[in-house]
């Protein structure tokens, strides 16, 4: 039974995915498999976009005579000749034998390479920025050698404004239904697998990806459609940003990747040891790996996302560590450039592998190797300990250049205070509990195909907490008629503490069970978390809008209105003056000579920044 899925009005996807597979060219563990994927086009003329790899040709034929529905198929563009697209090329000539095959003179040459049949009569060659028109639309052909084989090729629809890309944008993983990178969370569930394609299938050819991506800048590119992994329609410049870093050898994210090579644990612990000191230094981006526990191939990945990179490695044979050497191999083969790199080598009798490591980092372009390479004999000594702290901050150094403290003699405060904000309670609900909190920053981000938002809280107050736990909230817009009471019992007290609903009797439930006002509120908003984000103070959650209601049209409270109009002024002063400071936010007095720098009102959780001098 077919199983496609639309992209646009004309064209299909008509892929299938693989999760039986273990190792992608036989070499790369995809546990979460792989897809490959086939496109066609429906115009005056029909037009196939690649083939599948044979392990999934069955599910391919019956989308494709599908997706004809007893129509002719008049061309097969084939943009990459390597057999996870090609390998159904032979039994669609069977089934179609009239079909037309386009591609450039490399890819001809590969399908004589590959299999028997003749093509003179049914080739149709291409070259940089021809055409095909196929009705309403017309195809344009650019080529993209190496990326990953010398005959690759993209080719554009510029009716859809539809990139297919071959190999390039392609990730690890097979498809799970949704077919789009905005419907899943590719971020935090795709991004491992698409670092870890493009940095081991044509992480060795970035010149080439440059000059595709140079390309690309020229066309107004409204999807992406690559042979492998989701379609792209949203946020595509995300996705090409990464590219741009990954080609150009440039680290993804500054950050310490220490990979290391133990036998019986004593370099491991050497590992650990730096590691934590990096952490004491504040270095919170820090990954570990033992090479003989994960596959090479996850150390080139991680390698083309970190600044800086440790290897840690005993004297095996006189030689590199077995594993160890293979994942260093495996990253010059693969052309990593641009990094700090530091050793850490053992050895029990005669430690030659942090010389051996350097050499193979020596021979690559520019690695910066560290002058300071700790040699340890069977384990590391206390007295090696100030050594092993002297290149974590080293590393920690360098890292922070990469990742700098703005300034904060140049940050003024009032400027901040400009900003412009709505004023809103936000509710949750865990088990028999319901609580809520005051807010300002409630942001609708998308519109369309649905409706996002975000909102950060507190990570200290207990609607933070709450929400995490069950992922949905309601959003109480509040009104100007909203009085003081109301801020004093949401915003200033903790839901740990008291319940903040009890005796509110103008609340009403969402169909997700969580109570909202009714009264000093113009609206709700229900939502429903597909993404979080941590920043130290706050979490930024990320929602889909599931519900919402116009409850009258009065005018939404301001954080202005709310200073100049709803907030007590603060009262006359009394002749027993007090010594301390305000919280200029919610009016807690902090008593004391000096308020201390990382001092947290306890009712609204701002800061010692907002806090001034009593007068
Ligand atoms: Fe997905 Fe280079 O083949």
């Amino acid at each position: 039974m077919h199983c496609i899925k639309k992209i646009t009005k004309d064209i299909l996807w008509i892929g299938a995915s693989d999760r039986r597979l273990a190792l992608f060219e036989n070499v790369f563990p995809i546990p979460r498999g792989i897809s490959y994927n086939s496109y066609i086009l429906l115009d005056e003329k029909t037009v196939l976009l690649d083939t599948v790899d044979k392990a999934v040709s069955e599910q391919f034929f019956q989308n494709l005579e599908y997706a004809l529905n007893g129509r002719p198929l008049d061309y097969l563009v084939v943009n990459h000749m390597e057999p996870d697209h090609c390998a159904s090329m032979n039994e669609l000539l069977l089934r179609y034998p009239d079909l037309k095959i386009v591609g450039n003179s490399k890819a001809m040459t590969m399908i004589n390479n590959f299999f028997d049949f003749d093509i003179k009569e049914s080739s149709v060659i291409v070259k940089e920025g021809d055409t095909l028109n196929t009705g309403t639309h017309t195809l344009s052909f650019y080529m993209a050698p190496m990326v990953h084989w010398p005959e690759v090729m993209v080719t554009y629809d510029k009716t859809d404004k539809v990139l297919f890309t071959a190999d390039a944008f392609g990730t690890f993983g097979a498809i799970n239904g949704n077919l789009f990178a905005d419907e899943v969370n590719f971020e935090k569930d795709w991004l491992f697998d698409a670092r870890s394609y493009y940095a081991n299938i044509v992480g060795k050819y970035g010149v080439q990806v440059t000059s595709l991506l140079k390309k690309m800048e020229k066309l107004d590119i409204k999807y992406i459609c690559s042979l492998h992994g989701p379609v792209w329609r949203d946020n595509i410049s995300w996705f090409i940003n990464k590219y741009k870093k990954w080609a150009s050898y440039t680290p993804e994210e500054p950050g310490v990747m220490i990979a290391y090579a133990s036998v019986y644990g004593h370099t491991e612990n050497a590992a650990d040891i730096l590691a934590s000191t990096l952490a004491d230094l504040g270095i919170k981006n820090i990954e570990m790996f033992d090479v003989s526990v994960v596959h090479p191939s996850v150390i080139v990945a991680e390698s083309f996302r970190f600044s800086h990179l440790v290897f840690a490695s005993t004297t095996y044979n006189t030689g590199i560590f077995c594993n160890m050497e293979t994942a260093l191999l495996d990253l010059k083969a693969h052309n990593l450039q641009n990094r700090t790199v530091a050793l850490i080598e053992n050895g029990s009798w005669a430690p030659s592998s942090g010389k051996l490591m350097k050499e193979i980092f020596d021979s690559m372009k520019n690695i910066n190797v560290l002058d300071n390479i700790i040699t340890i004999k069977s384990a590391l000594k206390s007295n090696q300990r100030t050594s092993l702290e002297q290149l974590a901050e080293e590393i920690a150094k360098s890292v922070s250049i990469l990742t700098p403290i703005p300034d904060k003699e140049k940050i003024e405060n009032p400027a901040m205070f400009t900003l412009s904000y709505g004023l809103f309670v936000l509710s949750a609900k865990d088990g028999k509990k319901d609580n809520g909190c005051i807010i300002n920053t409630v942001t609708q981000i998308t519109d369309t195909p649905v409706k996002r938002i975000s909102v950060a809280v507190n990570k200290a107050n207990l609607t933070n907490e709450m929400i995490k736990k069950t992922g949905a909230f309601n959003i109480s817009v509040l009104t100007t008629d909203a009085p003081f009471e109301l801020f004093k019992l949401f915003g200033f007290q903790s839901g740990r503490d008291v319940d903040k609903f009890d005796g509110v009797d103008y609340t009403e439930k969402s169909e997700n069970g969580i109570l909202y006002l009714t009264k000093y509120t113009n609206a709700f908003i229900s939502a429903r978390v597909i993404a979080e984000h941590d920043y130290g103070t706050h979490t930024v959650f990320i929602a889909e809008v599931t519900e919402t209601k116009k409850l009258n049209n009065d005018v939404s409270i301001t954080y202005a209105y709310y200073f100049a109009n709803t907030k007590p002024k603060p009262k006359p002063k009394t002749e027993e003056k007090k010594k301390g400071f305000i919280c200029t936010i919610c009016g807690y007095i902090y008593e004391g000579d000096v308020l201390p720098p990382d001092f947290i009102c306890p009712i609204c959780k701002h800061g010692a920044e907002v806090f001034v001098p009593l007068k």
